[in-house]
């Protein structure tokens, strides 16, 4: 029996259009499915009317200019893990209070923009405070991110909480920070949590009693708690959707327990990224050729873990469909990119191991889609073996806009200063 894969988000002569006018490996954004899941964060209510009062797109998960336009429109916030994404951020439209800086570090570019313009900080080590302090017109209130002892995400190489992970301040360490952050002068407005990428329910809302308890130690200064992000999306097509529901009630729980301890009003916030982009892209790449090595057949195509790197690096699952060929039969095969590098392989499971898909017999030209590769996709990509980065192309209204270039090779040499001329 053929493997069901989730519907292909764009009609597939639209598809046809653009590799053809684009060219491939080709990202394509539709702009109705982003702003689709914007507007369910935003709109979720609990049983208390209450719901997320600011959704603050983790812009790491895909930073292209025009998807952070559309959700800027949309009353996103934006977050920003690097100097590169303030500016981003502001290149986007965001105005510098709406930019959350989120690290566990300074670097001494980003002190100096947090000098030159009122961004908002989360500070995740307690050096920053010091270091945030020195700076004469930085702002003077600050939120913590908590590190609760536990972390989960869907590959532990993106759980961000526990004694193995680099993030937050310690909850053990935080009524020496919260004292740190008066000495130096900064206010605690607010606490965040953020325990991993691609997490569950459960684990999820494990951190609210973390946050209740650091609520405790801020006291009457807290204004605001935020939940992060980490929310998952069904890769695959027979996988349930995340319980939002349930997600914002239990918050609002939180919430309202705060409140009442501290007898003030308190903004709960949330920091998605995956959840935002992930289903709102596709990666659509060329079929160049078909092999047989041993027992395993090879669907070569021209993308690569250059492009989306998520299952050689977590052995994360995309589904892959061949387009004009779903009711064909299916046959097992590794689907395979063109670097000179064994783990150039998009059918692969944790460690490496191969793991054929069920797919239709392709030919050579058909234009093969991996789904959902909006968030940590385009986002991760690279120039491993000189290859180019893609174009990018986002609908909306039906009309089709190229969104980042095809990378040229001249700009691929152009910052490389020669010793011999
Ligand atoms: C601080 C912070 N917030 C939000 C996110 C977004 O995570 P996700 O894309 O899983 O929602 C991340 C990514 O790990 C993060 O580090």
């Amino acid at each position: 029996m053929n493997q069901p894969t989730k519907a292909r988000i764009l009609p597939d002569e639209l598809l046809r259009e653009f590799a053809q006018r684009f060219g491939t490996p080709l990202y394509v954004y539709d702009a109705a499915t982003l702003l689709a899941r914007a507007t369910e964060l935003l709109d979720a209510r609990a049983s208390d009317g209450r719901g997320f009062d600011f959704v603050r797109y983790a812009q790491k998960a895909n930073p292209n200019l025009a998807l952070l336009e559309l959700l800027r429109e949309h009353g996103v916030l934006v977050d920003a893990v690097s100097s590169g994404e303030l500016v981003r951020a502001r290149s986007a439209g965001y105005a510098p209070h709406q930019i959350q800086f989120c690290a566990d570090l300074f670097d001494r570019d980003t002190l100096a923009r947090l000098g030159a313009e009122p961004f908002a900080v989360n500070v995740g080590s307690p050096d920053m405070l010091e270091q945030l302090a020195a700076v004469p017109s930085a702002t003077r209130e600050v939120t913590l991110r908590v590190n609760p002892g536990f972390g989960h995400g869907h590959d532990a190489k993106v759980s961000t909480g526990g004694s193995t992970s680099k993030h937050g301040i310690w909850h053990e360490a935080l009524p020496s920070a919260v004292l740190r952050a008066r000495r130096h002068g900064l206010e605690v407005v607010g606490l965040h949590v953020h325990i991993g990428s691609g997490s569950d329910l459960e684990n999820l809302t494990r951190s609210g009693a973390a946050l209740e308890a650091a609520a405790r130690v801020v006291g009457a200064s807290l204004e605001s708690i935020s939940a992060g992000g980490g929310l998952p999306v069904p890769y695959r097509a027979n996988e349930a959707r995340f319980d939002l529901q349930k997600h914002v009630e239990f918050w609002c729980g939180v919430r309202a327990r705060i409140e009442g301890q501290l007898q003030r009003r308190i903004d709960l916030e949330l920091e998605p990224g995956r959840y935002l982009v992930a289903e709102c892209g596709l990666l659509l790449s060329e079929v160049r050729g078909l092999k047989r090595n041993g027992e395993h057949e090879y669907v070569l195509v021209d993308a690569g873990f250059h492009n989306l790197v998520r299952p050689a690096m977590y052995g994360a699952w995309h589904d892959i469909s061949v387009l004009g060929r779903d009711n064909e039969p299916h046959e097992p095969f590794l689907v395979a990119g063109p670097l000179c590098e064994s783990a150039d392989v998009f059918t692969q499971g944790k460690g490496g191991a191969p793991l054929p898909r069920e797919l239709p017999r392709p030919r050579i030209g058909d234009l093969v889609c991996l789904h959902d590769a909006g968030a940590y996709g385009a986002a991760m990509a690279s120039n491993y073996n000189s290859q180019l980065l893609a174009a990018e192309v986002l609908v909306e209204h039906s009309e089709a806009r190229l969104v980042r270039q095809r990378q040229s090779f001249e700009h691929l040499l152009e910052a490389e200063l020669r010793c011999r001329r």
